[in-house]
C-alpha cells in the first residue's frame, strides 16, 4: 500500500539531497502537519465534537465564521508560535497580522479551513499555508514586509480532510502527497512527484456566474459545452465541490482546470479567492507539478500583493487548457 516514508523523514532526506542547512524550516513544517492532524481530528468528529454550525460572526471577508473556521484558526496560531521559527502570521480569518517570535526567520500565511460552507454537509474541507522569508534584519515585521510575490514562497502546501486526510506540499522541488496514517498518527508518502497531465477534458467553475463572466471565460466555456460537435471537437466533464483545495486536489491526481474568473460581480473586489491564502499557495503547487496558474492576464505568482486581504481572478490545472484561455484573453 505504501512505502513507509513519514513526511517528517521525507523532509529531512530532502534537505540532505539538496545541501540544505537550515533545519528551521523542516521543523515549522512539522509544527503545521501537528497543527493539521488536530483540525484532521475536529472534522472527522463532527457533530459529534460539537464543532458544526456558525458562530454568527463575520471575517474581516465578510463571510460568516464557522465554529471550525475559530478553532482551527486558533490551531494554526499555536503552530506558527510553537517553535520560534515564524516572525509574523497573517489569516484569513484575522484583520491584522499576529507577531509571533521576534528574530523568527519565516512569515507563516493561511487559510486554516477553506471551503468551509463545506463543514455542515460533510463535504471535504482543508487548510491552505503559504511560507515567506522574513526579510533581512527585520525583527519586527509589519505588513510591508509580506508583501512578496508567490514567486518568493520558500514553502506551500495543504491539507484535505476528505475520505482521507492528506497533506500535499512543495519547497519548490516537485510536489508530493502524504496520507494520514491513523494507526500510527504520521503522514506517509503515497503520492509521489506528483504531475499534473498537460490536457485535460475537465473543467471546474461556478457555472452560477455565467452571466457575470467576461468574454474570454465565456467563450472557453461555451467551446467546452458544445463537445464533440463544436470547436474542440471534444466532449468535457464538469466538477464545482466548491472548495478549492479538493478542486486543487483533483487536478493534481487526474488533471483538468479550475478556475474562478473575474466577473462583473467581484470586479471591484478583484476577484473571488485571496491571493495570499489560496491563489499563491496553490499556484506554487500547481507549477511545481507541471501546470499552470494565471489570472487570465498575469501570471499569479508575479502578482505583486498590496494587501494581505487581496482578492484575485484564479485560472490553473493543466497547461494547455490555462494556456488556452490565456490566449482568449489577448484575443480580447
Ligand atoms: O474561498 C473559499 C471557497 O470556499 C473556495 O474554497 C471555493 O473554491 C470557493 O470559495 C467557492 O465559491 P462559491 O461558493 O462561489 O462556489
Amino acid at each position: 500500500m505504501q512505502n513507509g516514508i513519514t513526511l517528517n523523514q521525507f523532509l529531512i532526506d530532502e534537505q540532505r539531497r539538496l545541501g540544505g542547512t537550515d533545519s528551521d524550516l523542516p521543523a515549522l513544517v512539522n509544527d503545521i502537519v501537528v497543527a493539521c492532524k488536530i483540525i484532521s481530528n475536529g472534522v472527522s468528529q463532527g457533530a459529534l465534537a460539537g464543532v458544526l454550525g456558525g458562530l454568527g460572526t463575520e471575517n474581516v471577508q465578510g463571510e460568516a465564521q464557522k465554529k471550525l473556521d475559530v478553532i482551527s484558526n486558533d490551531v494554526m496560531i499555536e503552530a506558527g508560535k510553537r517553535g520560534g521559527y515564524v516572525a509574523s502570521m497573517a489569516s484569513e480569518e484575522m484583520d491584522e497580522i499576529l507577531p509571533a517570535t521576534p528574530q523568527g526567520k519565516y512569515l507563516l500565511l493561511f487559510d486554516p479551513l477553506d471551503g468551509s460552507s463545506n463543514i455542515d454537509v460533510n463535504i471535504s474541507v482543508g487548510t491552505i499555508f503559504s511560507i515567506l522569508r522574513c526579510p533581512e534584519g527585520v525583527a519586527n515585521p509589519a505588513t510591508a514586509d509580506f508583501m512578496q510575490p508567490g514567486t518568493k514562497q520558500v514553502c506551500a502546501g495543504y491539507a484535505l480532510y476528505g475520505p482521507s486526510t492528506m497533506f500535499v506540499i512543495t519547497t519548490g522541488h516537485g510536489v508530493n502527497g502524504f496520507t494520514l496514517d491513523r494507526n500510527i498518527g504520521e503522514f506517509v508518502l503515497t503520492h509521489p512527484n506528483m504531475t499534473i497531465p498537460e490536457d485535460t477534458r475537465e473543467f471546474a467553475i461556478n457555472a452560477s456566474n455565467t452571466r457575470f463572466w467576461e468574454a474570454p471565460v465565456k467563450r472557453y466555456i461555451d467551446e467546452c459545452l458544445a463537445g464533440k460537435e463544436g470547436a474542440r471537437k471534444a466532449d468535457f466533464n464538469m466538477r464545482w465541490v466548491a472548495s478549492m483545495v479538493a478542486e486543487v486536489h483533483r487536478i493534481l491526481t487526474r488533471g483538468g482546470i479550475f478556475m474562478y474568473p473575474i466577473d462583473s460581480k467581484t470586479k471591484e473586489k478583484g476577484g473571488r479567492l485571496r491571493l495570499m491564502y489560496e491563489a499563491n499557495p496553490m499556484s506554487f503547487i500547481v507549477e511545481q507539478a507541471g501546470g499552470a496558474s494565471s489570472t487570465g492576464r498575469q501570471r499569479i505568482l508575479e502578482v505583486q500583493p498590496t494587501g494581505t486581504h487581496q482578492r484575485i481572478a484564479v485560472i490553473l490545472g493543466s497547461k494547455n487548457e490555462v494556456e488556452r484561455v490565456v490566449s482568449y484573453h489577448k484575443e480580447g
